[in-house]
This record gives C-alpha cells, sequence and structure tokens, in this order.
C-alpha cells in the first residue's frame, strides 16, 4: 500500500481565524508533508445549517480564500490535494450506504449537532445535520484516510468514522483504514470577547488575514479582568484572555512573565499590556501575511489547485466506491440481473 492518507478541512463559511490556527491547522502544517495529504473544502456540510441561494453563492469565494489561509499557514501547494466536495457527487454514493451501519440514537449523543442547530436557530434537528458524522465518514473513508487532524468539535464525528470503518469491515471485509483522530493538546482559544470559543459567528474572531490595525484594534478591545477598573488595582492573570493570548503567541517568555507579575502587582496598565500583546500578535502573523499576498499574487493558482484536486480526488473516490460495491456483492447482484435478461433476450428473440 501506498503511504499513509491525511485528510482535514473545514466549511467554506468565511476566512480562518486564530482559533482554528491553534485548533487545528497547526497540526496540519506539522503533519502535511509526512502524509498524502487531502484538504476537503466541505460545501456540503455546509448545507446542513446554511442552504440559502446566498450562502451557496459564497461558496466560491470563501473556498479560495480558505485555500489562500491554509497556504498561508504554512502547507506547501505542492504537497496537498485540495478539492471541492460537492464537485465529487460519488461521495452521497459511499454516504447513502454507509447509513445502514450507525443508528440514529447515536448519532443523537453526538454535542457538536445539538450545538449547531442551536447556532443555526434550528428549534428541530434537520435529516441532514443529523447525517453530518455520516457524511464526514464517507468523506474521510472515500480517501482511505488514515489520519484526521481536527478541533475540539469533531472529534466525535472521526469516533462516529472509526465505529462505522470497523463495521463495514466487519460485515463486507477489510476495505478501510479505521483512521486515527489528531487532536491538539491545548485548549480551544478563548474568543477576545471572553467567551469560551472564538467562532467567526460570534463576532470574537482575529483572522490570520487580518490587517496590522485590524489586529491592533481587536486586541485593544479584548475583553480582560473585569473586576479591574484601574491600572492599580491587582489583576487576575489567570483564564484572563490577554494572558491567555500571550501565552499562546508571545514567544518572548520574559515578557510575558513581567508583564503577568505586574498586572498581579497592579502596576501596569491594561492598555499597556494589549499594545504589547498586538505586536506579539502581528508578529505571529507576519510570516503568514507574507506567504498570503505571495500565492494570492500568482494568478490562477489556487483555481487551479482546487480543479486539479477535485479532478484527482475524484478518481480516487470513483475506486472507493467500486470497491465498496464489490465487496458488499452490490455489483453482483446487478450483474447477475444483466446476465438473467441477457438469457431471456436469447430465448424469446433467438435472432
Ligand atoms: N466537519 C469539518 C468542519 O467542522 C469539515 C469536514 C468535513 C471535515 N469533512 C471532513 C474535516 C473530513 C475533516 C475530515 O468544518
Amino acid at each position: 500500500m501506498s503511504a499513509a492518507r491525511m485528510l482535514t478541512g473545514d466549511r467554506p463559511t468565511g476566512r480562518l481565524h486564530l482559533g482554528h490556527y491553534v485548533g487545528s491547522i497547526a497540526n496540519r502544517v506539522r503533519l502535511h508533508k509526512r502524509y498524502e495529504s487531502f484538504f476537503i473544502i466541505a460545501d456540503l456540510h455546509m448545507l446542513t445549517t446554511r442552504n440559502t441561494r446566498e450562502d451557496i453563492s459564497r461558496i466560491t469565494d470563501n473556498a479560495r480564500e480558505m485555500v489562500l489561509d491554509v497556504l498561508a499557514a504554512g502547507v506547501e501547494p505542492d504537497q496537498a490535494t485540495f478539492y471541492l466536495q460537492s464537485a465529487v457527487p460519488e461521495v452521497g454514493d459511499l454516504f447513502t450506504l454507509l447509513q445502514n451501519l450507525v443508528t440514529v440514537p447515536r448519532l443523537e449523543r453526538v454535542p457538536s449537532l445539538k450545538e449547531m442547530a442551536r447556532a443555526a436557530g434550528k428549534e428541530e434537528m434537520p435529516y441532514g445535520l443529523l447525517g453530518y458524522p455520516v457524511l464526514q465518514a464517507a468523506d474521510i473513508l472515500c480517501v482511505r484516510a488514515g489520519v484526521v487532524p481536527v478541533g475540539k468539535d469533531n472529534a466525535a464525528h472521526v469516533e462516529v468514522t472509526r465505529e462505522i470503518a470497523r463495521r463495514f469491515n466487519h460485515l463486507y471485509g477489510d476495505v478501510f483504514p479505521v483512521p486515527e483522530l489528531i487532536q491538539a493538546e491545548t485548549p480551544a482559544l478563548v474568543g477576545t470577547d471572553g467567551r469560551a470559543k472564538m467562532s467567526k459567528s460570534l463576532g470574537n474572531a482575529i483572522d490570520l488575514a487580518d490587517e496590522p490595525a485590524v489586529v491592533r484594534r481587536k486586541v485593544l478591545g479584548m475583553y480582560t479582568d473585569p473586576n479591574r477598573i484601574r491600572a492599580d488595582v491587582p489583576g487576575r492573570v489567570d483564564g484572563n484572555p490577554v494572558f491567555v493570548y500571550h501565552d499562546v503567541f508571545n514567544p518572548d517568555r520574559a515578557e510575558v512573565a513581567e508583564l503577568a507579575d505586574r498586572y498581579r502587582a497592579g502596576r501596569i496598565g491594561d492598555v499597556e499590556v494589549k499594545e504589547r500583546l498586538a505586536v506579539a500578535v502581528n508578529h505571529f502573523l507576519d510570516p503568514i501575511r507574507e506567504r498570503r499576498a505571495r500565492f494570492a499574487a500568482e494568478r490562477g493558482l489556487v483555481d487551479r489547485l482546487i480543479v486539479e484536486g477535485t479532478e484527482r480526488t475524484r478518481d480516487e473516490v470513483r475506486q472507493t466506491v467500486t470497491e465498496v460495491r464489490r465487496a458488499m456483492g452490490l455489483t453482483g447482484a446487478y450483474q447477475r440481473i444483466r446476465r438473467r435478461a441477457e438469457r431471456a433476450r436469447r430465448v424469446t428473440d433467438p435472432a
């Protein structure tokens, strides 16, 4: 067998932000050269919560920005296969077949789905959203990925995939590798507003593509210790989003330690801590901005990557589906019917 494969990706709902970076992009960048790597632009998954004409009309631009973000973050274009999920319709064939290998109560226990339904303002669970992890299993299994680096909220989907893969292999023979989940050790990055999670829809995100002035404005507006009304009041460092970000993005440990000491002692204003953070975050983003500008300037690059990747993935998926149908005995079923039809035709119409 060839080298193990990696599959990861996102729904094309907007720009990637620092939360994505910490949660999974850092891992993708680190791992993508070690595997044969596939990056899905999961527009069919997007439809489970956003399916208006307007949402759909934005796929084209969002796909491009997403690929640019991933390249900017450090993925090399010649070491990754990018593809648009809806342009590989054969994934739907696999999705249909996998639906019989998992139960409704099992899917109802996946916590992220309820959250997604709530966030999308759905009072009842849409059928497609309940099937979200099964569609994701189809993505993962149709390229036979061995590793899947994703953020925390996707962990349960990979677990469902593992169960489906084992169930399939048990019923029909060894076709699928049971994929391994790769997760960031760090907890989800808090939002700039101090809410548990950085998220585009909450408006508390710093995007990878944000300009330096935008980053500075967002950092200066960050939530800190709410009890600290003046610079001479001792402040809380633990769980303070500004210090959480310093820990993650400021490589100057001595500076961070000094800021934290002065903060606890009430000997520094919030503004100064934030100004230093803005510098650190912009420093962190500079090489990403540089790569983004470089790839964006290569005319046609991103579109070509998506087209070539989609064709290549489509070939792979066709092969997998053929093998799956054969393993299940579906190919044989139709072949037998065809042979019978052929024999009958010869008997009734001997000429
Ligand atoms: N569920 C992922 C998200 O949160 C997107 C996705 C769809 C995915 N199919 C995948 C990720 C397969 C990894 C592997 O946006």
